[in-house]
């Protein structure tokens, strides 16, 4: 796998998969590892992160922003060229906060679903073209919660 795009980068799952990844053997790791984030410039852990590793781009991404993902597939497109996209992992995400009925706001329950399900299904759509460039295999990795 020569690149991966993974959202959600800079805390959680996401930065201990970016880890995880980095320590793997050095032929496991991606050339190219798109570390999507909303708010990069205060992402202190995966800036000092890209800075020891040079495979790592950092690039901003609010999952609720919909309209920028055209955008967004462009500047990822400009990292890999024509090698393509490996592997995309739908990792930002919104853990549950729904515990009781009465406790329910629908603007919450529809920013959820933005970010949850909405998001992971459009951004894998704009990004589908990139990995007709790739030769490896094309995966799509999505996590959901219950
Ligand atoms: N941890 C678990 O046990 C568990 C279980 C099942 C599923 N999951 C799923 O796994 C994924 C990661 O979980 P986690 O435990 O690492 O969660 P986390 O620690 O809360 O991290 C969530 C990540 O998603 C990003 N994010 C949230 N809303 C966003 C938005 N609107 N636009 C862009 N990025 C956004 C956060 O960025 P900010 O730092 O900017 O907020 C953060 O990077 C989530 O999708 C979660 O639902 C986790």
């Amino acid at each position: 796998m020569k690149s991966m795009l993974i959202t959600g980068a800079n805390r959680g799952l996401g930065f201990g998969m970016i880890k995880a990844i980095l320590n793997q053997p050095k032929e496991n790791v991606p050339q190219i590892i798109v570390a999507a984030c909303r708010k990069p410039d205060e992402a202190n852990e995966l800036q000092a992160l890209a800075a020891e590793n040079s495979n790592i781009r950092i690039l901003q991404l609010e999952s609720k922003d919909l309209d920028r993902y055209p955008a967004f597939t462009k500047e990822v497109a400009d990292i890999v060229k024509d090698g393509g996209l490996d592997l995309l992992i739908n990792n930002a995400g919104i853990g549950s906060r729904f515990h009781r009925i009465g406790m329910v706001k629908s603007d919450e329950l529809i920013e959820t679903f933005t970010v949850n399900t909405v998001g992971p299904i459009m951004l894998t759509k704009v990004n589908l073209p990139l990995f007709s460039f790739s030769k490896e295999k094309k995966i799509f990795e999505n996590i959901f919660s219950k």
